[in-house]
């Protein structure tokens, strides 16, 4: 179906299949169609069906609180077209071509997986078809077994790459993570798109970088330190990470940070911040390149970064209550200019 969306840059074309949605099509055209979550809780992707119907998949999404859905107000990542559509989409929108990261739909296997802690569990999947895209990028699975797509970030780096891998967190009755905890996955078959997300590394911006982590957002930072090492980036500019978990067990990939850690000769620096718990130490008993504090993630990057923000673009992912703490941190205290502040609320 022939999809119009009228912006306030311009009028763009695209064609979206009945079951594709619409913000999907549009991003794998080229088009910068706003989105955050792609997963219809943040309401970010809004857009007014002027002429045309759509079918929308998820029709309780918390998106839709702020949408006035009596006018033709849509959820784009929960429409799929039932005829040819004019939307109107209030954002300035451009279409970019020739980008080897545009998102795209694949399939793929779900393969090696394994227990990090009691409630987290990596995952790796095979793709059918190779995929680059940028450290802090997410894609969305979507399983048969359950309903609408689930946004998680990837844990490694690459490009061309036939393998990602991801962490997730187990959510007390959440749909996607009892059925990763409750079944025998292995071997499943998921859709994968994506590569999306805007909360990106880039080299070339030489920033000195901070990452502020909840839980499973600490997936995203791992593949923004993973680049920034294979490009040896930490000689020349410093690195900062801080991971809120709960307590001392609940922390998971920290060989890998603290092998980071190791390799730069102290200009990177991690952090593991336990908010129920008192750190038995300064420093983590297993790993001596992880500085233990006590509180909030946010709290902890406040108390060691004041006076420190210097040349510096930051990171946050995790749940949303702490990624408003961490970006209070960021905006407020640390006066970084918002193109250098990125984030992702794992709502
Ligand atoms: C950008 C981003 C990156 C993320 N990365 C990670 C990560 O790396 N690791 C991790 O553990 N978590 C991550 N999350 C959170 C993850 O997407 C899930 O919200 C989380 O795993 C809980 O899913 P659940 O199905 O168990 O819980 P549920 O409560 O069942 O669902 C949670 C979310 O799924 C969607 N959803 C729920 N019901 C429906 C439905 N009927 N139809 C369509 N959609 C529905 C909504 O977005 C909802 O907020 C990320 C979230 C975002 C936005
Ligand atoms: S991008 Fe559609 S609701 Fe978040």
């Amino acid at each position: 179906m022939k999809i119009t969306v009228e912006t306030n840059s311009g009028v763009f074309d695209f064609e979206c299949e009945a079951t594709d949605k619409l913000l999907y099509a549009g991003l794998t055209r080229g088009l910068t169609l706003p989105y955050e979550c792609a997963t219809g809780t943040c309401g970010t992707c809004r857009g007014r069906i002027m002429q045309g119907s759509a079918h929308i998949d998820w029709d309780q999404a918390p998106g839709f609180a702020k949408l006035k859905r009596d006018k033709g107000d849509v959820l784009m990542c929960q429409a799929r077209p039932s005829s040819d559509c004019l939307v109107r989409v209030p954002a300035r929108v451009v279409a970019r071509s020739g980008c080897g990261t545009l998102p795209q739909h694949r399939t793929a296997h779900i393969d090696a997986l394994r227990k990090l802690t009691r409630d987290v569990v990596h995952f790796e999947l095979a793709l059918s078809r190779p995929m680059s895209f940028e450290a802090g990028q997410f894609v969305v699975l979507e399983a048969p077994e359950v309903k609408g797509g689930r946004a998680y970030s990837m844990v490694n780096f690459g490009r061309e790459v036939d393998r990602l891998v991801f962490v997730i967190k187990q959510k007390a009755g959440g749909a996607f993570s009892d059925w990763v905890f409750r079944n025998d996955i292995a071997g499943r078959t998921v859709d994968v798109f994506g590569p999306l997300g805007r909360a990106t590394f880039h080299p070339k911006e030489g920033k000195n970088i901070l990452c502020i982590a909840g839980g499973s957002g600490i997936a995203g930072m791992l593949s923004i330190i993973e680049r920034a090492a294979r490009e040896d980036y930490f000689r020349d500019h410093t690195g900062h990470v801080f991971f809120g978990v709960r307590t001392l067990e609940d922390g998971f990939y920290l060989s890998e940070l603290c092998d980071f850690a190791a390799q730069t000769e102290g200009r990177l620096k991690v952090t593991l911040a336990l908010s129920h718990e008192q750190s038995p130490a300064a420093v983590h008993p297993e790993f001596p390149h992880i500085r233990l504090m006590d509180g909030l993630v946010a709290d902890a990057a406040q108390q060691t970064m004041s006076g420190r923000y210097d040349n510096m673009v930051g990171f946050v992912a995790g749940p949303p209550i702490m990624v408003d703490g961490a970006l209070r941190v960021l905006i407020r205290e640390a006066r970084l200019p918002p193109q250098f502040v990125r984030y992702d609320k794992f709502s």
